[in-house]
């Protein structure tokens, strides 16, 4: 059956969360990992309410089964000296694993930038995990200028 699509409400602060720590274990041991997870209940409750920010999940039959967020950055470095110095952001893109490879991603992604385009944004950022580039690659995004160095 094929998904709807809705925004995401505090009341789906439990999946939510949910979905985010099965996202988190999925992509690895990584430094911080564990602090992570643990500021993700307070971050995804701010994210329910704030203006600047949607989630949108994916729902079969009743059960949320993949989210994609979108912010709006107010100061991005790139951005900050133009006219409109916001810029958009993709994060905490998810499908569960039985829902992959039918284009839930896809549409997720989509609606999270006609998200940011109704609110005039012209540019939108993410930073992609390894395994997910080809994904966003095939959506038209580019790398562009940032580089990395830890400190
Ligand atoms: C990335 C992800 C959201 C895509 O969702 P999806 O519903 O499978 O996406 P679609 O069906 O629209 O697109 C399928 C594409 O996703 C990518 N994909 C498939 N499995 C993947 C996986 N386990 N991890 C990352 N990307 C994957 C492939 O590029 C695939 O394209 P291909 O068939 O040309 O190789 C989903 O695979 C996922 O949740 N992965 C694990 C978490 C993750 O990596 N999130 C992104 C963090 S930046």
């Amino acid at each position: 059956m094929p998904p709807s699509f809705r925004f995401a409400t505090p009341e789906d602060h439990e999946v939510v969360v949910q979905m985010l720590h099965e996202l988190v274990i999925e992509l690895g041991p990584a430094e911080g990992a564990d602090r992570l997870r643990a500021r993700l209940d307070e971050d995804i409750r701010l994210a329910l309410t704030s203006p600047n920010i949607c989630i949108i999940l994916a729902v079969v039959e009743g059960e949320a089964v993949g989210l994609g967020r979108a912010d709006v950055l107010f100061a991005d470095p790139i951005f900050r000296l133009r006219d409109d110095n916001r810029c958009g952001y993709i994060d905490q893109m998810y499908v569960r694993p039985a829902y992959r490879n039918q284009g839930v991603g896809r549409d997720l992604l989509e609606r999270c930038e006609d998200w940011l385009r109704g609110r005039g944004l012209g540019h939108v950022l993410l930073h992609a995990a390894p395994r997910a580039v080809h994904f966003y690659e095939r959506e038209g995004y580019l790398p562009n200028r940032e580089m990395f160095k830890r400190l």
